[in-house]
């Protein structure tokens, strides 16, 4: 673990401008070399591996931008807090975790951990407790994922945002591993629909978005809900405390621990090159790369994440 070097003293964000993105931007640019962009979608690999984006969304809801910003990407993994918020609404906390675990892991991904053991997913942030969760969500046929479609639109306000009908196909056509995991948790009675509700997993995946709804998708649930105008329709303290803690200790895969040793925040990552991150009660920060690193993770997006809590000392801890 290299020494790590974070500002001694709260620093104002307030002070945080598009400047100072775009110096942390330019400085971490060149780290996409030493990452790879996912191929195992086949359709995600023919992201453009240097496009590279860095968005805060800050007190009052002001949004700050630099790189490309109007690049769309998959949300992939990130999809899963907004599931996990939704089927917590509907169903409540303990049942669906009466289905799944808290816990962490140093496994990666898409790994079927104890789904062979205690029969149940680790958490709702890997794949086969993500699967479950929006197999959770009540609805007929593509519903649920609508649901989450409506969400995603609702708190980054913007409702031109849709999926990406190729990525689908590519997820859909080559998730043998998921559908396994799929089927597992049917044997073990914790699905009980068809593989419509698969498909709602592989729909919410390839969702396309900003890093600047990324950001204001942190925003969200660093402010307990809240959305970055204001609007408290959902406001939701244990809500929010739930999302973060999940993020914390699951956002980034096995390497979360390690994270939250150097970034110190709730945080979710996605195949797709982004990463959301919330700074409880102050900020949202969105990144995006598609070169990611060994655990699926976008190296330079977490590089720019780490400069800018260590130049802020953002960390919790
Ligand atoms: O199911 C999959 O493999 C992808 N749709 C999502 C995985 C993902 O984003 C994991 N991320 N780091």
């Amino acid at each position: 673990l290299n020494t790590v070097m974070h500002a001694q003293k709260a620093v104002d964000i307030s002070t945080i401008s598009e400047k100072t993105l775009s110096s942390i931007l330019e400085q971490n640019r060149t780290y996409y070399t030493q990452g790879k962009v996912a191929d195992y979608i086949p359709e995600l690999g023919k992201m453009d591996a240097n496009a590279i984006a860095f968005s805060v969304v800050g007190k009052n809801g002001k949004v700050f931008n630099t790189g490309d910003v109007h690049k769309k990407f998959t949300m992939q993994s990130i999809s899963k807090i907004i599931a996990l918020m939704i089927a917590v609404n509907e169903k409540g906390e303990a049942n669906v975790f009466d289905k799944m675990g808290y816990f962490g892991s140093d496994k990666p991904f898409n790994h079927f951990s104890n789904l062979e053991t205690t029969g149940k997913p680790l958490n709702p942030m890997m794949n086969a407790g993500a699967i479950l969760t929006t197999s959770l969500i009540s609805g007929e046929g593509e519903k649920p994922f609508l649901k989450i479609l409506d969400m995603v639109r609702y708190i980054t306000k913007n409702q031109a945002l849709d999926y990406n009908k190729s990525v689908y196909e590519s997820e859909k056509s080559t998730g043998h591993r998921n559908r396994g995991m799929f089927y597992l948790m049917k044997n073990n009675g914790l699905i009980s629909g068809n593989e419509d509700q698969l498909d709602n997993y592989f729909k919410q995946c390839s969702i396309e978005l900003t890093a600047e709804d990324l950001a204001k998708i942190g925003y969200f649930f660093a402010n307990q809900c809240v959305r970055f105008d204001g609007d408290s329709t959902y406001k939701n303290v244990e809500v929010a405390r739930l999302v973060e803690s999940q993020m914390l200790t699951a956002g980034m895969y096995e390497f979360s621990g390690e994270y939250s040793r150097m970034v110190g925040l709730p945080s979710k990552s996605g195949v797709g090159g982004g990463i959301t991150v919330s700074v409880p009660g102050k900020m949202g920060i969105g990144v995006f790369s598609p070169s990611l690193d060994q655990h699926g993770n976008s190296l330079a997006g977490y590089h720019m994440i780490l400069d800018l809590v260590k130049q802020y000392n953002l960390s919790l801890f």
